[in-house]
């Protein structure tokens, strides 16, 4: 069997993105294999669902390095690298990571937003779409670079707005797309497949007309 990526998934919730990673790698011809789930928040209940898979997992409490971000990261850092570590899977990370931190991973940190970015970077993504009114929402998995929700875009799917949606439907209807979306762009990422294509992101959602 090939060589599968030692990938960590770091958290700060409910962890559901997370569980559909470590599903998808529990697939033998998934190229990825979950090494670590790290949370900033040792509460956080995505801990527990990986406890539950078996996969091993740390927290680094961030308020145990109050105005030490440096630290924190240094910390972070030493988890990922003890657990063999060499892609970052952003999952609900709700930590901004320094341009340093971004820098020792270079091109090795994906993240999932719940937009079509650029449009909607930032939190509240749902209720700002529905206020602007517009027709095609979804998910993206970018690389990430030091300005939040930048950085190349690898992969997106997409949904169309339907004019009962609230903010708690469409986040619920992305969601699902999201699960779907980010083990395939990771998938593809380890690879080291080129360009998503429109026609692979409707794979991912063929009713989006
Ligand atoms: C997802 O909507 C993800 O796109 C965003 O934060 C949410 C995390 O949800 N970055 P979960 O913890 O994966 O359930």
């Amino acid at each position: 069997m090939s060589r599968r990526e030692p990938v960590a998934v770091l958290i700060s919730g409910r962890g559901s993105n997370m569980t559909a990673l470590a599903e998808a790698a529990a697939e033998p011809r998934h190229p990825a294999e979950i090494v670590l789930v790290l949370a900033n928040d040792p509460a956080a209940e995505g801990l527990a669902r990986a406890r539950a898979m078996g996969l091993a997992t740390a927290a680094v409490d961030h308020r145990a390095f109050p105005g030490d971000k440096a630290g924190f990261e240094a910390a972070m850092d030493e988890a990922l690298r003890a657990a063999g570590a060499e892609t970052l899977c952003l999952a609900g990370f709700m930590r901004v990571l320094s341009g340093a931190f971004v820098a020792r991973w270079a091109d090795r940190i994906l993240n999932i937003h719940p937009s079509l970015l650029p449009a909607f970077p930032g939190l509240d993504t749902h209720a700002r779409a529905l206020a602007a009114g517009v027709k095609l929402h979804g998910a993206t998995v970018h690389l990430v670079r030091e300005a939040v929700d930048d950085g190349p875009i690898l992969a997106q799917a997409a949904l169309a707005v339907r004019p009962s949606d609230t903010a708690e439907s469409l986040a619920d209807r992305v969601l699902a797309l999201e699960h779907r979306l980010y083990p395939a762009a990771l998938a593809r990422r380890l690879r080291g497949e080129a360009g998503w294509t429109a026609a692979e992101s409707a794979l991912i959602n063929p009713d989006i007309a």
